[in-house]
């Protein structure tokens, strides 16, 4: 049986986050540049999409350029922003073959202009499409989504036009970018790294964790399936003790109601 048969259709997470990381280590394991590794990354950026359209996940969101990476060497940066240029430009057929809607996050006004319009165009072709949504996290941080959304805020109450009263978890996250989105159910991390760094911080509160030592570029379908099978075998409490959750999935056969 493959591994991809193994997995239970009824339980799929809704949204799945992935933290790409590990370029750099595996082009400099075969002795290269780093760029040499974001190239060979993109293999592995196709196969997930791919897998996560397969499965009939909802939301991937890739977690791929974030604020902080502005500070890496200006070569880097530069040869990254032509990657995802040349990307997003190659990609579009496997976008439409499986029937996948991009979209993006982060303070997209701070991208390129020519990387911001390339981006922009294939968000327009494929607006249509009605699979998988392909969430780009560029120039994002979980931070800066957070302050962008409490600016927004606190100027709505500057105007009255917002009380303290009306704020929950549910009506503060429709101020942030990514409201369009349920929070992610998994987070996956490659390279064997266990850190958040900055990604998606208000969505993860209750997101089950992934970390495994693959190097992105090495990352492949079957590594994808794994982590949904992993994630399967989870037991999410959300607060709850296991016991209140087998009686909420079974309820008292004495109870009658
Ligand atoms: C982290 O590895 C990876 C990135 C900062 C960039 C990810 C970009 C790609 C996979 C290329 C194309 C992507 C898309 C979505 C078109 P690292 O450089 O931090 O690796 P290291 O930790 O080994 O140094």
């Amino acid at each position: 049986m493959e591994l991809k048969d193994k997995i239970d259709r009824n339980k799929l997470p809704q949204h799945v986050a992935v933290i790409m990381d590990g370029n750099g280590r595996w082009a400099k394991k075969k002795g290269n540049q780093r760029i040499f590794g974001h190239q060979n990354g993109v293999k592995a950026v196709r196969e997930t999409v791919e897998a996560a359209a397969e499965l009939g996940i909802k939301f991937l969101t890739l977690y791929a350029f974030s604020t902080e990476n502005w500070k890496r060497p200006q070569n880097e940066v530069n040869a990254l922003m032509h990657l995802l240029i040349s990307t997003l430009n190659t990609e579009i057929k496997t976008l439409q073959d499986n029937n996948v809607r991009l979209l993006a996050i982060g303070d997209l006004d701070s991208l390129p202009a020519n990387v911001h319009k390339q981006l922009n165009n294939t968000i327009e072709l494929t607006a249509s499409n009605t699979g998988l949504s392909l969430v780009l996290a560029l120039s994002y941080s979980g931070r800066w989504e957070l302050l962008h959304a409490i600016k927004n805020i606190v100027q709505l109450a500057c105007e009255g036009k917002i009380t303290p009263e009306q704020l929950n978890d549910e009506t503060f996250y429709q101020y942030m970018q990514s409201s369009f989105m349920p929070y992610p159910e998994l987070l996956i991390r490659t390279s064997g790294e266990y850190r958040i760094s900055n990604f998606l911080l208000w969505q993860i509160a209750y997101t089950e964790l992934y970390f495994t030592p693959i190097l992105w570029p090495d990352f492949r379908k079957e590594h994808f399936f794994e982590a949904i099978l992993d994630f399967q075998k989870r037991e999410r409490r959300f607060g709850k003790t296991s016991d209140q959750l087998v009686s909420e999935v079974t309820p008292n056969a004495n109870n009658n109601s």
